[in-house]
Formats: C-alpha cells, structure tokens, sequence
C-alpha cells in the first residue's frame, strides 16, 4: 500500500511530461519551414474519446504527409489542447492557439457546444476553423472563417426518421434529449420534423442533462407512452447509463440515436442493454471500398485498434486543410480561408467531400447496429435529397 502513492506520482509524472512533449513548442510561434495546425477537443472528461480518436486520426494524416515532405516543401506542427470537454475551455485554448501559437488553421471540435463557442474567436481574429464532426447548424453559420467537413443535423435527423419508419417499420417514438447540448436539442427537433411528417407519433418528449447519472424517473414516464422506439440523441456516456437503465425498468422499446454514441466506452457502458440499438454515423470501418480498407489498415497497424469515425473525420479534415494549403497562393488566411472554401470533389475516408456555399460538406450517412463485442455493424447507407 506504501507504494501506491508513489506509482501514482510517477504515473502523473509521466502522463504529464507526455503532453508537455507532444506541445513541446507550445507558444513557439511558426518558422518559415513549417505549418502550423492548432487542434483542440475533449481529450478528458466524459466524452474524452471524442478528443482522443480524433487527434490519432489528424496525427495520422499530418505524420503520413510530413514523411512524404510536408506542404509546400514544409513540415506541418500540431499543436493540441484539451477542452477537457467544457465550452469555457474551449474557448479559452482556441485563444491560446491563435494569440500566442499563432497557428495557421484551427481543427476542432468534436461536440457542437464547444465549436460554437470557440468558433467566435477563430471568426473575430479570421483564422479558418475546420471542425471535423460538428453537426448542428450553427456551427458554421458563425461565420465565414468557419468549415466542417462533415454533413449537418437536419440531415441526419431525416436519416433516422426514415431508418425507423421505412426500415424498421416502427412509427410510435419516444424523444429522451439532452437539454444542456445544442446538438441534441437541434438532432431531436429534426428527428421529430421529419419523423411526424412521414406519419410517425411523438408521444413523448423528455430531457436530460449532460453528466446526469439517474434516469429513471424520466425513463419511467417514457415507459407508461408505450412507444416503440426511444430516440437518444446524447452522447456515449449518458447513452451507455440510460440503455441500462431502460433495461432494468423493463421497457423493450428499440434505442435509436446518432453519432454521438460512436465510441467503444458505448457497449463497456451500456453493455448487453444496449445491444440491438442503431445508429447513424460517417463512416463504416467495414465499408469494402479500397481507400477505407486501406485507412483502417494503417490505422490498426499504428494504433492497435480499428479507426471509429471520429478518427476518420479527424483524418478528412487535416487532409483537406493540407489539400487547400496546396492549393492556396500561400498562407495569408484570407486565401486559405478561399481555398477551403473551393474544396470540390476531394477523395476522403469518409466519402467525397465538397464545401458548399454555407461551409458544410454534403455527404451520406451509414447506420449501424450495436452488436456484441463493442462491434458496430454496417447496417445501410442513406444519402441526402
Ligand atoms: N456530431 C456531434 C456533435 O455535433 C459530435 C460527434 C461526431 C460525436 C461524430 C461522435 C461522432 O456534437
């Protein structure tokens, strides 16, 4: 027991002294020889995969890119902060990263509470952010520094609304939301417009808040509504919990929600309770198409595990910003921010990306099934329009 102490210094010690290496030059504004990216997300806290699987999938790209001799004859450095998975963090890393790093382009984030809050600031000093797996409409329309290469809520509201009625053939939904979370509260009004609009039945709306851990009242109101499925756009953590506890109070009622669940801590949370459930996401790993299989390879081979989407995204938007740096005259962010805003028909993982005119990519979504051994299976592909 004497000894705990001690390893657990040791341990801090070491964790520590690995993120100071990985920003080693932190503050150290560009030379004249590299690029400089500054990424931030929620590499802690409760949804500490999103920040982690993200920066493995931007580090990926960069390293692959660097070896191959960079951007324009430079080197690019990551610069990468941790929001610990709160808005005011984020808010105040992405002021650090373009105020005293001084990086050419921000990456980030995931959550769509935490792009809205520090899209502002790259907006205010015009520094083009591109956040790899925002949702919510908002997010970009903050202004016209601010891109995301991923599709937006209303779409993958429709996604699965048609998933339940047309695939499903369930019409009877009961919406558990998490109030404190604009990409829930944006993903659950979209659902229900599209949802009731194809003939579906609401009957019932109740809410959540984010890092809640008891459920079971609301769980049980849902429960006298009789619905047929329960729609659960919340992330991973709290969908793990509620799953269990859905279980517990005996309702059978089919789990639907959206990208939000993508993480392997969804089936080591929610475990058995959550097998069966679907939903809809960017990517597939299983997805036959050479430059997915060729990704998820190299990915296994570095990191030991296969890429979820968020890696994916992350990769797709460190490459197209190194795509655009290609393609700009040179790093004034005006023209950066010009040739992001021009990406057309570029080959990502996770499909094809084109930046339309209010900064978003257009691109299908996949659903998939939660099946035993944190396996999520490809179940079908939906495209927009
Ligand atoms: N789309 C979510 C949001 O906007 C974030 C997310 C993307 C989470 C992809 C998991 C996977 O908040």
């Amino acid at each position: 027991m004497k000894h705990i102490p001690f390893f657990a210094g040791l341990l801090f010690l070491i964790v520590n002294s690995s993120c100071i290496k990985k920003n080693e030059r932190a503050g150290v504004p560009a030379d004249e020889n590299e690029i400089v990216f500054g990424e931030y997300g929620s590499m802690t806290g409760s949804e500490s995969t999103f920040g982690t699987s993200t920066h493995k999938g931007i580090m990926m790209a960069v390293e692959e890119a660097n070896k191959k001799g960079g951007v324009k004859g430079k080197q690019i450095r990551v610069i990468s902060y941790d929001t610990q998975g709160k808005s005011d963090e984020a808010v105040t890393v992405v002021t650090r990263l373009i105020t005293q790093d001084k990086v050419h382009l921000v990456l980030g984030e995931v959550a769509s509470s935490r792009s809205i809050a520090a899209a502002p600031v790259a907006q205010q000093y015009k520094v083009p952010m591109i956040s790899p797996s925002s949702t919510n409409p908002k997010v970009t329309q903050i202004g016209d520094y601010i891109f995301r290469v991923c599709f937006i809520d209303p779409f993958q509201g429709s996604v699965m609304a048609k998933f339940a009625i047309n695939n499903l053939n369930l019409k009877k939904a009961a919406i558990f939301r998490d109030i404190k979370s604009d990409y829930s509260v944006g993903l659950a009004n979209f659902f229900t417009e599209d949802f009731k609009k194809m003939g579906g039945q609401v009957v019932l709306d109740v809410a959540y808040s984010g890092g809640d851990v008891d459920f079971k009242s609301q769980l049980t109101k849902i429960k006298e509504g009789k619905p047929d499925i329960i729609f659960v756009p919340g992330y991973y953590t709290e969908v793990g919990i509620i799953a269990v506890q859905a279980r517990e109070l005996g309702l059978k009622a089919t789990l639907l929600g959206g990208d939000g669940w993508d993480s392997d801590k969804l089936s080591e949370i929610g475990q058995s309770a959550i097998l069966g459930a679907y939903f809809s996401n960017h990517y597939s790993a299983e997805d036959k198409s050479p430059i997915v299989q060729n990704f998820v390879t190299q990915y296994k081979a570095k990191y030991g595990e296969v890429p979820n989407s968020l890696a994916a995204q992350g990769y797709d938007a460190a490459l197209i910003a190194m795509d655009a740096i290609n393609r700009s005259a040179d790093l004034n962010p005006k023209n950066l921010r010009d040739a992001i805003a021009s990406t057309k028909n570029f080959q990502g993982v996770t499909g094809i990306i084109s930046i339309n005119e209010d900064r978003n990519a257009v691109k299908p979504a996949v659903v998939l099934k939660v099946e035993a051994g944190s396996k999520h299976t490809y179940v079908t592909t939906i495209n927009p329009g």
